[in-house]
């Protein structure tokens, strides 16, 4: 394959080489009839024609029609015929969105997160698009910042899992044969969910202990899987930008991970250098970025305007363009674009998978599962088919529940909760529906009027309550992570009813619950749950649907705690040692340490009990690894999901090691009184962890295995690892 390709490369000219670095948005582009998506600034480049004729890739734009018309102009112009390559963010979902990867984090459904990813593909490729940015894994500890609801959450183990399971649902195992799959691009390298006081794009300094340890596994795991592409990361790592860091890129990523892939940068990034403060214009930046390993230049044009005077004057090598050009062609190759450069785009078979019955089922399916019961006193849901209920609240009608990056979802169509309701409840009539008050506008006189005529007559008032999804996502940081005061003033009001309340979530962040989960009997965290979410979250209000999500990330007592999240060190003062004075321990005067809801919680309409944890010996080593058993029985009248964690501490390492991580789970299934053994498998392997060099290793010594339904409340056993 290569030899075809470095005989295009050899007859193709600088300004064509360093133009096929050159990624531009849809509207560039002649036969684009819309603008696309557009996802950051639009500023002139100063591009010629030339530029845009001999550039190698597109993003944003979609469509069969389209894509074909584009990629049609584009062969005429271009001298050597070299097809573009088609980019997009399809994220969770094409047209049949599914819920945003926190909700699906909170699944626990890996099977499920590969459909969902697959079933994406599959419409997108059939529009035309070629590879989509996705997965984005990067691990998130600060709710502040709005792009957590792109992400499955904070822990590294759970990420790696999610995060290969979204490559295999995207790329399948073959991109020339499966036309209707599309190649991942891992994002955004690295650590972007470490940015400092949640603020996006900000900086971010970590250790290259913590690094490693918990930033890095899922990007790592996504190319295990074979994922092609990765994003860099807007942000600094270690004082550098991402996109000019050639330590992460061309040691680590390249060199010490073998990633032989395409690198592109974010929107923008590749000139951001500059006000980043460590390019002094955009030759410099042109010059660290490629020499960092950056192969595609999103959306600025630095390489085109300055690659080749850099090479002639001998400060860039040319090999570096051309490995870079080498590694584009070797990608639109294997997606077989030359031998087809249309691909999957098909306007007959586009008209025929998106959005279909069978795609949104499956979103309704997911959407289900995603969704985390965070409290349900005295059982008031499910809810019966004939109560009457008071449905109120902003999105309670609203169809603004698919999330951030939902590009081509439809709002208008989406399911909203009081359609989904009205088609479960035993007589619509019995749903009185009010919006109570804007998302943050305070309620006028006649909305208020509205809210308690529902309320008055009802069994149970069911809030509808959330963020708008321009109140997360990319540049979507909030500082005060509190549902608005509009709505808190609202669940005020009906509180004063004295009528058991249910709250519905749609949110993209964990949220401060202050003034809705202590108001509330109930609380249903929706997320996002997209295209059929207000069907899914009916299935589970009125109990034909089980919720059985668990918790990815902490939802803090208070802002003040953040970053707040379970694997976080012991400290040499902890609260609640034995010997724990009242004041000189790592505490908070005002508020309790722990979050409202820690990582792994969730409840269902049972409740499970668990027998004592059983290992298979008091010790293990490399060669014999331990079993861990517990019996699990569903000791309520319903059946029910549990997901049945494993978390290990290493009570002395060479450096001080997370009071909990997460090494396993097992989703199960229990009918009322039925009893399940789960055992895991717990081998030398998944004790190691970075050590102050770097190495990864285990020490021999003692250990803690806790089993449980969640990081709080799972209990520990002492064992020991021989070496
Ligand atoms: O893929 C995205 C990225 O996640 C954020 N900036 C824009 C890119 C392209 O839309």
């Amino acid at each position: 394959m290569d030899d075809r390709l470095n005989d295009l490369l050899r007859r193709m000219t600088l300004e064509e080489k360093v133009a096929q670095l050159l990624q531009l948005a849809a509207p560039f582009f002649r036969g684009a009839e819309d603008e696309g998506q557009i996802t950051g600034p639009l500023e002139g480049l100063g591009l010629a024609e030339a530029h845009v004729r001999n550039s190698g890739s597109v993003l944003g734009l979609t469509g069969a029609a389209q894509v074909i018309a584009v990629q049609d102009a584009h062969l005429k112009s271009n001298r050597l015929g070299i097809p573009l390559l088609v980019m997009a963010d399809i994220v969770h979902g094409y047209r049949t969105i599914f819920p945003v990867p926190l909700g699906i984090g909170c699944s626990w459904d890996l099977a499920g997160a590969e459909e969902s990813a697959r079933i994406a593909a599959k419409e997108a490729a059939a529009a035309g698009v070629h590879v989509t940015f996705a997965p984005m894994v990067d691990l998130v500890r600060d709710p502040r910042w709005g792009r957590v609801m792109e992400s499955t959450g904070e822990d590294p183990y759970l990420n790696a899992e999610f995060a290969r399971a979204f490559v295999r649902g995207f790329q399948g195992q073959d991109l020339a044969r499966e036309t209707d799959r599309v190649a991942a691009c891992v994002k955004h390298f690295a650590a972007y969910g470490a940015a400092e006081a949640g603020r996006d794009y900000n900086t971010v300094d970590l250790s290259e202990r913590q690094l490693r340890e918990f930033y890095l596994p899922g990007y790592k795991a996504a190319l295990d899987e074979g994922c092609e592409m990765v994003m860099t990361a807007f942000n600094t790592v270690d004082g550098i930008p991402a996109t000019g860091n050639r330590r992460l890129m061309r040691k680590l990523l390249r060199e010490e991970w073998g990633f032989d892939g395409v690198l592109i940068s974010d929107w923008g990034a590749l000139k951001e250098l500059i006000p980043h403060g460590v390019a002094a214009d955009e030759a410099e930046a042109a010059r660290l970025a490629i020499q960092a390993g950056v192969d595609i230049e999103m959306m600025t044009s630095c390489y085109v305007h300055h690659l080749k005077a850099l090479i002639e004057a001998g400060e860039v090598e040319e090999r570096l363009v051309d490995e870079a050009v080498l590694r584009i062609l070797r990608l639109k190759e294997k997606l077989g674009l030359f031998d087809n450069p249309y691909r999957g785009a098909d306007p007959e078979r586009e008209r025929e998978v998106v959005y279909s019955d069978a795609h949104r089922r499956a979103s309704r399916e997911l959407a289900a599962k995603s969704c985390v019961l965070l409290k349900n006193e005295g059982g008031l849901l499910p809810l019966a088919r004939e109560q009457r209920v008071a449905l109120i609240g902003p999105f309670a009608r609203s169809g603004d529940i698919l999330g951030p990056w939902s590009w081509l979802g439809s709002r208008d169509d989406a399911v909203r909760l009081h359609d989904g309701m009205a088609a479960r409840a035993a007589d619509p009539g019995r749903i009185a529906v009010a919006d109570g008050c804007g998302v943050d506008e305070a309620a006028t006189e006649a909305q208020l009027r509205e809210a308690m005529d529902a309320a008055r007559d009802a069994d149970v008032i069911v809030l509808a309550l959330g963020e708008r999804s321009e109140m997360s996502g990319e540049a979507g940081s909030r500082a005060d992570i509190r549902l608005p005061q509009a709505q808190l003033d609202l669940v005020a009001r009906l509180k004063a009813l004295g009528k058991p309340m249910a709250a519905v979530l749609f949110n993209g962040r964990p949220l401060d619950l202050h003034g809705v989960a202590d108001q509330a009997d109930a609380v249903l965290e929706a997320w996002f749950p997209g295209s059929e979410g207000g069907a899914a979250v009916a299935d589970l209000l009125y109990g034909a649907a089980r919720p059985s999500g668990r918790l990815t990330m902490s939802f803090p007592y208070a802002v003040g705690q953040v970053p707040v999240y379970y694997n976080a060190y012991n400290t040499g003062r902890p609260k609640d040692a034995p010997d724990a004075q009242v004041r000189y321990v790592s505490q908070y005067l005002d508020i309790p340490n722990e979050p409202l809801y820690p990582f792994g919680y969730g409840l269902g309409y049972t409740s499970f009990a668990y027998g004592e944890a059983k290992l298979s010996a008091a010790e293990m080593s490399a060669e014999t690894p331990l079993a861990v058993t517990v019996q699990v029985t569903n000791e309520g009248d319903a059946p029910g999901e549990e997901v049945v964690q494993l978390y290990v501490r290493d009570l002395a390492g060479e450096v001080v090691r997370p009071v909990k991580e997460l090494k396993a789970f097992r989703k199960i299934s229990l009918e009322p009184g039925e009893t399940a053994q789960v055992t895991f498998e717990l081998t030398e392997p998944q004790l190691r962890y970075y050590h102050a060099d770097c190495t990864h290793a285990s020490d021999a010594g003692a250990f803690l295995a806790y089993v449980g339904p969640n990081s709080r409340d799972a209990v520990g056993l002492a064992f020991r690892l021989i070496k």
